[in-house]
């Protein structure tokens, strides 16, 4: 699967940490910045990494800065991105099974390395469970409109 990856600097090492499982789990990655860890303004990042979801030129995306909250909100203001902010491994999997999350969001102040990539794993290998969740879908889409 193609993976696009975004982060401002405080999410900037837990996204390579992540980027570098996601890497070895076979997944195509690509990474849109931030490169160096420097003071960046993360919604910046949330655009480069959703206009490239909604382009289909990735599958999902991978979002981070310090809370993971700031570039959640910018990631949702995109037409036709659903962006899940995690905490912990249970909603990682309930994003995709009943959210169909095509981009999710961590924040490197707050979690550890060993819980964003159990959260990924989750996330990743979860199925979007459809049906009465799809129509509560298409009720965010008509939102959008
Ligand atoms: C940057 O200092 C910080 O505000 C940002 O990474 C993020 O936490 C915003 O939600």
């Amino acid at each position: 699967m193609k993976i696009g990856f975004g982060s401002d600097h405080g999410g900037y090492d837990l996204k390579n940490a992540v980027m570098k499982h996601v890497a070895e789990l076979g997944h195509d990655v690509f990474d849109f910045g931030s490169f160096e860890g420097e003071r960046v303004d993360y919604p910046d990042y949330a655009k480069k990494v959703c206009e490239a979801v909604v382009a289909r030129d990735v599958e999902l995306g991978m979002l981070f800065c310090g809370t993971g909250i700031g570039i959640s909100i910018a990631a949702n203001k995109v037409n036709g991105i659903r962006c899940a902010l995690l905490g912990d491994s249970f909603s990682a999997r309930m994003a995709k099974e009943h959210n169909n999350a095509n981009v999710i969001a961590m924040g490197g102040r707050v979690i550890g390395d060993n819980l964003a990539i159990d959260m990924v794993d989750q996330f990743l290998n979860a199925e979007f469970q459809g049906e009465r969740h799809q129509k509560r879908l298409d009720k965010i889409k008509k939102m959008e409109e």
